[in-house]
């Protein structure tokens, strides 16, 4: 099963240690999303997949509360670990089968998780927790995104991911 991929604690940590944050603009670009559509007042929002949380606790702060889920044990208790939002909830559970609700969620998010999804199921259970004209945001990186490691050798990471991603003639 591809979940297994981020199973391990020893991935969690590197997740943990590596994993870049969403930026502040694509936060907002989802909130104003969520206000355009649905509006105020912003009550429950889910983040699933959620990996070590490096974007859960990013949302948290625009939400009264926050549930974050992932498959993996050890990725919720990293996250869990580093966490000092009191407004966040972590779970262990598959994204096919969210511990919520009908209709009573305000944003889903899933950040570069919803392709390792059963996503018809996914979606189907979205749309069951989700408040009417509650929104759902689909995270996702494209290949000509930058990194940037503070005090680190960003220029040298750019020029690894170009080659990878180039295309290859043999
Ligand atoms: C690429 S990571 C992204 C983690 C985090 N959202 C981030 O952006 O850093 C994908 C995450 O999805 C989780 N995952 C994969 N399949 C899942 C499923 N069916 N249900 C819940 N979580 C799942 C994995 O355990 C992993 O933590």
């Amino acid at each position: 099963m591809t979940y297994r991929l981020f199973e391990g604690k020893d991935h969690a940590s590197s997740y943990w240690k590596f994993r870049i944050s969403p930026s502040d603009n694509l936060i907002q670009q989802v909130l104003d999303f969520l206000e355009k559509h649905k509006g105020h007042p912003f009550e429950l929002a889910v983040d699933v997949g959620c990996g070590s949380g490096q974007g859960t606790v990013l949302l948290a702060k625009h939400f009264a509360s926050m549930v974050a889920t992932d498959v993996s044990p050890a990725q919720v208790e990293m996250a869990l670990q580093h966490s000092k939002e009191p407004n966040i909830t972590y779970k262990q559970c598959v994204a096919e089968e969210l511990p919520l609700a009908d209709s009573s969620v305000d944003l889903v998010t899933a950040m570069s998780a919803f392709h390792w999804f059963d996503r018809p199921r996914f979606l189907q259970e979205a749309h069951r927790v989700l408040k009417p004209r509650g929104c759902m945001a689909l995270l996702n990186y494209t290949m000509e995104m930058e990194l940037s490691y503070p005090d680190c050798c960003s220029q040298t990471l750019n020029q690894i991911c170009q080659e990878v991603h180039s295309p290859t003639v043999i």
